[in-house]
């Protein structure tokens, strides 16, 4: 066990590397080697329960990582996407996510989607389908409220 904190750093020293010296448009080239979604990531549940300690968590990190382009309440309208004339879905709109299933919600915040760049593996598993239960609670009425 010795050699796994070390070897883990370089790699993710490593990853960070590769994916921040990628700007933006480079991901977008046509005929990339992007990922693609399989029937089965949009089949998958998301196999952890929103609980007030989770979406608190992720809240926070949202607010680093997200907000800027989705905006504080999930309306789409932060600042980097208007910089960027990015047109966002209001997710307090309920009707807006309501085709997607929680399995491409995970995908695409792993993953990313266009001009948006994916979590990848720079957060667990667990706290990217926290972030889906963020992205969906923003449809709710308690939180939608919150300034
Ligand atoms: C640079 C701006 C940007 C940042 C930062 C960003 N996104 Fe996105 N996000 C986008 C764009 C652009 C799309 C794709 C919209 C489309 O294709 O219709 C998107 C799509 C999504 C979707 C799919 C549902 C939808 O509304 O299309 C989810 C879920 C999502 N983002 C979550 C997140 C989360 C969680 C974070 C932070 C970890 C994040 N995004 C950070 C720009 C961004």
């Amino acid at each position: 066990m010795r050699m796994t904190l070390p070897v883990m750093g370089a790699i993710l020293l490593a990853s960070f590397g590769l994916s921040s010296a990628k700007p933006y448009a480079a991901q977008e080239k046509p005929g990339s080697t992007e990922p693609k979604m399989t029937p089965e990531d949009t089949a998958k549940k998301n196999p952890i329960p929103p609980t007030p300690e989770g979406l608190a968590e992720v809240r926070k990190l949202y607010g680093y990582n997200c907000a800027m382009c989705h905006g504080k309440t999930g309306d789409g309208k932060g600042d980097l996407a208007a910089d960027m004339k990015l047109e966002l879905r209001d997710w307090r709109d309920a009707s807006s996510l309501e085709k997607v299933t929680d399995g491409e919600l995970f995908w695409i915040i792993s993953n990313g989607k266009g001009k948006m760049p994916g979590e990848g593996d720079r957060t667990k598993e667990r706290v990217r389908w926290n972030f889906v239960n963020l992205v969906r609670s923003f449809a709710k009425k308690e939180v939608a409220d919150k300034p």
